[in-house]
């Protein structure tokens, strides 16, 4: 008989993270809905069970918040001993939209791309503490969440960590060659070497030297944060050759992170993270998935592939 698997969620409350714990309880494994805000995180787990998913617990955890952490390392520790897949998914996107109905009927994240940034200053605004922070989220608490994880993992038989990233988290959106460079010298890339990237990218970011530097015009914090985010996947697939450590752009999702835009449901985007946590053992690791299929990290063969995948090819 196949041993009982259990997985961690973060941010499983609602958007994708809430039909990843949907979709991995479905598949057998026993799910840890996790929440910042305790009454949201157990109002979704109400809802699994009302659908007949009864095995998904509930445990707050606030990512940014270590002690929070901590205490859900704890309790994966003394009650179950072990953790087999840990899905990173909580995440914030550095923006304010000023006008949503503008924004929505102009086409959603579509229309936010760096030609159009000019246009785009009444409907979009990236102030600096929102942009920090969302680097402080997206990738120094993930950070933190998978280290603290890391020693139950090694426990498991079969372990993977799942990393949520964006394809705003590919090199295809930077022009800065220097930080292309190094974010894809892999083998010489080091944890020190991204936090002074990011330091740089928020020096830039604070005293408007964006385009001068060559760092994205729109989304700018988060592509940063997502682009950090890949490169430290890879350096963790590297270090810890026993787990399967993976990153996966959902697609463009209806979700409140996007103010219900986006081709795809929920439902839909949460299928690729999901395939990655149940890989089978001999499956790859250190790789970007673009939704279900593994995507290049090099922005021309990028560039192609996806203009192959909305192809349809
Ligand atoms: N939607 C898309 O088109 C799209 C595209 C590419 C990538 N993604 C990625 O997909 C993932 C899920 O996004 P989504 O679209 O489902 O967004 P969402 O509906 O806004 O959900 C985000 C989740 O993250 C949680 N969260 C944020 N900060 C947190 C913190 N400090 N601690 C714990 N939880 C925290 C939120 O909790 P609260 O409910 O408490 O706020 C919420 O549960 C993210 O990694 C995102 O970057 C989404």
């Amino acid at each position: 008989m196949e041993e009982q698997r259990y997985a961690v969620v973060t941010g499983g409350n609602k958007g994708i993270g809430f039909e990843i714990c949907r979709q991995l309880a479905t598949n057998g494994v026993k799910v840890i809905l996790t929440s910042r805000n305790q009454s949201r995180g157990e109002e979704a787990v109400k809802k699994l069970s009302e659908s007949g998913l009864s095995d998904a617990v509930f445990h707050q955890l606030d990512i940014n918040d270590p002690s929070s952490i901590a205490c859900l390392a704890k309790f994966v520790q003394t009650q179950i001993g072990k953790l087999d897949i840990l899905i990173n998914n909580a995440a914030e996107d550095g923006l304010v939209i000023l006008d949503v109905k503008e924004f929505r009927d102009g086409g959603g994240f579509l229309q936010v791309v760096d030609e159009k940034a000019h246009l785009l200053s009444n409907i979009i605004e990236e102030p600096y503490e929102l942009g920090e922070k969302c680097l402080k989220t997206n990738y120094y608490a993930t950070k933190k969440v998978t280290e603290s994880f890391i020693p139950l993992l090694k426990l498991s038989k079969s372990p993977r960590v799942v990393n949520v990233t964006s394809g705003y988290g590919h090199l295809y959106w930077f022009h800065n060659e220097k930080f292309i460079e190094e974010l894809q010298d892999i083998d010489n890339l080091t944890e020190e070497r991204i936090d002074e990237i990011i330091q740089w990218f928020l020096s830039d970011f604070k005293v408007g030297k964006l385009k001068e530097n060559g760092w994205p015009l729109t989304v700018s914090a988060y592509k940063v944060s997502k682009a950090a985010l890949n490169a430290y996947t890879r350096l963790m697939a590297r270090k810890h050759q026993n787990i399967l450590v993976n990153c996966v752009h959902p697609g463009y999702v209806i979700t409140d992170m996007t103010y219900q835009t986006g081709p795809l449901t929920a439902e839909e985007g949460a299928k690729g993270p999901v395939m990655v946590a149940l890989l089978p053992d001999n499956g790859p690791s250190g790789v970007y998935f673009h939704q279900t299929k593994i995507a290049p990290f090099s922005i021309p063969e990028f560039a192609s592939f996806v203009k192959a995948f909305y192809e349809g090819k």
